[in-house]
């Protein structure tokens, strides 16, 4: 735990994942009483602004429903000022510098200066942002602590480029990179569904399960993101990150301990089992005009390149050759512009051998992570009344029914609390952030330069027309409603 005081610098505050993340995050915790009493926030980023209009700006996204909160808001904000200047000015660097020394020194009781720094920005600027902080803004007094954003490079090289560049600079002690998927409630829990449920425990391997989905799905397009997502594309923007995450502590074997190194170590070791993904085992997609017309498609987007073959959409299959899951298909799937809004992780049984009961359907466990968190398993049933006719149904633990009294945090406030902590626990490490790559660089680069033409699926429906025949492949059986 931090002791004396601390500062948290946001580089990139005039950005929209400060405004819609970061901020409202940092509000979270103030109002719950989880920041550091006497804890300072400077924003830093290019545009020229002054307090007041920095503070409407940031204030924009945080939700003040009672007149409690926004008295609290408006305490919150005496604690936030911002200073503008270049990513690669020493000078400005300095007057950053000075900024913070400023606010430490309104703080007289503790000689230690803590200092956090968020970059929330776009990797072109990670490294001479990295540099300057480190050479004008590090503190000399206390601890300093980098919160680093996706993406962590576009292909293995890259990647290892830029860790090659920052290593010298921050230390992996002081390196927190942030898959903010990590801080999702549901995402957190799976640990403990796993590991402290005796019942899992016994059929969580390839006898028992045929099929694992994880998947994301999001109702809007790139609108106004457009530019940035064509350079990446829907496997890096969500994927190898956030789905690959999930992945492994599906797949992981139980760790030693719950330290950040126990852990971290099993979610390696899994990943390590992972072939890299192949182009037979993966469905691309990209959305064009809603069927009603009313919403454009991705090549409408002005932002976006004439003719790109960016895909919006893509189902990955991967295989984990160990004594666990050898055989069973992890269908990784996520697309922008869908149906409906969802993250869950489904995990499908066999069929039960030599079924009496003719018309009983696979089980299945789910674990709903957004919206409306919830962990339920499909089971069959004996239809109440006189015959024996089976009913699919649900053992069913949805959090807000179970847990009405709670607050789900959100998954920024969680992590930005674990950094507050030191606890590394849901930051990826440079080994696995490296084992993530190894998994997807291969098939990156061949879309890339082969330029591979997805398939169109309109804007608002369940994706490209194959989707359900590749699912079908890989043996998942859709016996029921979702
Ligand atoms: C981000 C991606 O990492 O995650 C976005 O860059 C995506 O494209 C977002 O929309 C989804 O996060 P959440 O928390 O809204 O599910």
């Amino acid at each position: 735990k931090l002791s004396g005081t601390t500062t948290i610098i946001v580089l990139g505050a005039s950005g929209d994942l400060a405004k819609k993340k970061t901020y409202p995050a940092l509000f979270g915790l103030y109002r719950n009483g989880f920041l550091p009493e006497g804890t300072n926030i400077i924003g830093y980023a290019r545009t020229s602004l002054d307090r007041s209009k920095f503070h409407e700006r940031i204030s924009g996204y945080m939700k003040t429903p009672t007149d409690e909160i926004k008295n609290q808001l408006s305490e919150f904000l005496k604690h936030c000022t911002y200073v503008f200047g270049q990513y690669d000015k020493n000078e400005d660097y300095q007057k950053l510098n000075k900024a913070v020394e400023e606010v430490e020194r309104l703080d007289n009781k503790h000689k230690e200066k803590n200092r956090i720094f968020y970059m929330a920005l776009p990797p072109s600027v990670f490294i001479p942002v990295a540099k300057g902080l480190k050479k004008n803004v590090y503190s000399t007094k206390g601890i300093n602590r980098l919160i680093v954003e996706k993406p962590f490079g576009m292909d293995l090289d890259s990647s290892r480029e830029l860790g090659k560049a920052l290593a010298p600079l921050w230390s992996e002690d002081e390196t927190y990179r942030i898959d903010h998927y990590l801080g999702k409630e549901m995402v957190k829990n799976l640990l403990i569904v796993r590991f402290a449920n005796v019942f899992f425990g016994a059929v969580w391997n390839r006898q028992s399960i045929a099929n694992v989905q994880i998947t994301f799905k999001e109702k809007i397009g790139t609108e106004g993101r457009g530019g940035y997502f064509d350079e990446f594309g829907i496997i890096r923007d969500v994927m190898q990150n956030h789905l690959l995450q999930i992945l492994s502590i599906v797949a992981m074997e139980r760790p030693v301990s719950l330290s950040a190194e126990d852990v971290r170590d099993e979610k390696v070791r899994v990943l390590r089992c992972i072939p890299p993904v192949k182009l037979e085992d993966t469905l691309l997609g990209q959305y064009t005009r809603s069927e009603d017309g009313d919403k454009p498609g991705y090549l409408e987007d002005n932002t976006v390149p004439k003719g790109s073959t960016c895909p919006t959409f893509a189902a990955c299959t991967l295989w984990i050759n160990n004594e666990r899951w050898e055989g069973v298909p992890f269908i990784l799937k996520c697309g922008k512009a869908l149906s409906e809004q969802k993250a869950e992780i489904r995990v499908q049984f066999q069929d039960v051998p030599g079924n009496v009961f003719k018309d009983s359907p696979r089980n299945e466990l789910v674990i709903r992570v957004q919206p409306n968190e919830a962990v339920y398993m499909k089971m069959t049933s004996k239809l109440p009344g006189l015959s024996m006719d089976t009913v699919i149904s649900e053992l069913d633990l949805t959090y807000n029914r179970r847990f009405s009294d709670f607050k789900i945090p959100d998954a920024y406030e969680s992590l930005i609390l674990d950094v507050l902590k030191g606890d590394h626990s849901n930051f990826v490490r440079n080994d696995e952030l490296d084992a993530a790559w190894k998994i997807f660089t291969p098939i990156l680069h061949k879309i890339d330069h082969e330029k591979i033409v997805p398939k169109p699926y309109a804007y608002g429906t369940r994706g490209p027309a194959s989707a359900d025949e590749y699912m079908t492949k890989y043996g998942f059986k859709r016996s029921t409603q979702e």
